[in-house]
């Protein structure tokens, strides 16, 4: 089996006095997807966070690609989470001023494609998440699984090495959280992106490779799925 692509090892994180993360690890491998479950409030997305390089963890040790994410400077950490890396979160944040396309559009300006190939490639990823049609709408005029679905396009949209999401087809109905399910799937499989996934809702978990569920900021159980066991497409680095 290949080496992970990004392993937490031993996290803990309190937000104030309020333990968050008790010594929670976790590995994910390219082409992986990891669904995440748990209790509200278990940790979770505090997980993600240290895990993306968003939030350091008081204690424990990330590794990317062979790097400390947890000892990493502020400026090569941003870097890294731009070329790198795909965030979706749990409550969107989307700008608000940009429409969707250009929300979908802004990681590859940033990166520095040329606007007309942005936009074209923006309009692709809407198109795979079921939003075309909404490419001029602001995120004050999305549906809340509009909206969720751009926020997962922006993420993907740069090819990112590991794509991190906080419930993502939390506001979906179950058609379309299979539509976001199968374009997630297709893209780990056909890229070799890693996916960390935090889902309550053990369809999406389903979709998912293997599954690991915190309780109190520890990971209490982890397996493999019998629904996803299949590791072929499994990408060696
Ligand atoms: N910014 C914060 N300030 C204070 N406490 C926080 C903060 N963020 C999280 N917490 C606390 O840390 C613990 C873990 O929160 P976290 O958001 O990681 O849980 P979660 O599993 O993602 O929950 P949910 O399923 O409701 O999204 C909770 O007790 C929460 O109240
Ligand atoms: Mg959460």
């Amino acid at each position: 089996m290949s080496n992970p692509l990004l392993a937490a090892r031993g996290l803990v994180k309190a937000h104030g006095s309020t333990p968050a993360l008790r010594g929670a690890s976790v590995e994910l491998r390219a082409g992986e997807i990891l669904a995440v479950t748990g209790a509200s409030g278990s940790g979770k997305s505090t997980l993600l966070h240290c895990l993306a390089g968003i939030v350091r963890p008081d204690e424990g040790a990330v590794v990317y690609g062979g790097e400390r994410l947890d000892q990493l400077p502020e400026n090569r950490l941003s870097e890294l989470r731009r070329t790198e890396f795909g965030v979706v979160f749990q409550f969107g944040q989307l700008i608000p001023e940009l429409t969707a396309l250009d929300n979908v559009a802004l990681p590859l300006l940033l990166a520095g494609t040329s606007r007309k190939a942005a936009q074209e490639r923006a309009g692709e990823w809407l198109e795979r998440f079921g939003v075309r049609g909404q490419e001029e709408s602001r995120p004050g005029e999305l549906s809340g699984g509009q909206a969720q679905r751009v926020s997962l396009a922006r993420a993907l949209v740069t090819g990112p090495k590991a794509v991190f999401a906080d419930e993502p087809t939390g506001a979906l109905d179950s058609l379309a959280g299979e539509q976001v399910m199968t374009a997630l799937t297709h893209t780990a499989r056909e890229s070799g992106t890693a996916v960390l996934l935090i889902t309550h809702d053990a369809q999406v978990a389903a979709y998912a490779d293997r599954e690991v569920s915190l309780r109190d900021g520890v990971v209490i159980a982890a397996g493999h799925l019998p629904s996803g066991a299949d590791t072929s497409a499994e990408v060696t680095r």
